[in-house]
């Protein structure tokens, strides 16, 4: 079960944070005021799914990582969870909240695209660290124990 679960909840995590970076930038490059709008109120309700997708990624990930100890893939995987989530709450989550208040009421001054530039770039660095995550995993699959002793016995 957390098997199944790991590799869904991790690749809808870094679905998640790529729609609200391709969105984000599609729309303040090519959209009008109200499509930018509608996009900026919408990422917040977007957390609900990514937040408990990265729990249960994150989750799924320490369990499933116990039956395989010392392996430096793992390692590398497990190090950059505090950096995803530190980078979520204390830049992504309020830079949002933020940027919809002042899309709501119109504000599109400097304080708007120093804010936006700020989460385009927090943004990046998570697609990039969730996209390594999952990069190792697929490594990590390919060299499960029991797909190397299917591959032996064939
Ligand atoms: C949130 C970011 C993460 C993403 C996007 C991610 C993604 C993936 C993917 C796609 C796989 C391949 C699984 C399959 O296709 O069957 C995988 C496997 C794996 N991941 Fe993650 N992962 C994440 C976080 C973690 C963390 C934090 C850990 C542990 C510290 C972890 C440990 C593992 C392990 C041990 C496997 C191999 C499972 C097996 O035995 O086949 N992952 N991961």
């Amino acid at each position: 079960m957390t098997k199944a679960i790991h590799p869904i909840a991790g690749t809808l995590a870094l679905v998640t944070i790529l729609t609200f970076w391709i969105s984000t930038t599609v729309s303040e490059l090519f959209s009008p005021l109200a499509t930018i709008v509608m996009v900026k109120t919408l990422i917040p309700w977007g957390f609900f799914v990514l937040i408990p997708a990265l729990m249960a990624a994150g989750g799924s990930g320490f369990t499933l990582s116990k039956k395989r100890p010392g392996n430096g893939l793992i390692d590398a995987k497990r190090k950059r969870m505090p950096f995803i989530a530190g980078n979520g709450i204390l830049i992504l989550i309020p830079a949002a909240l933020f940027l919809a208040f002042k899309a709501r009421a119109g504000e599109f001054d400097a304080a708007f695209y120093g804010v936006q530039i700020v989460e385009l770039v927090a943004g990046a660095v998570n697609i990039t660290l969730l996209g390594l995550n999952m990069r190792d995993g697929l490594r990590l699959k390919s060299r499960s124990p029991h797909l190397s002793s299917q591959r032996r016995s064939l």
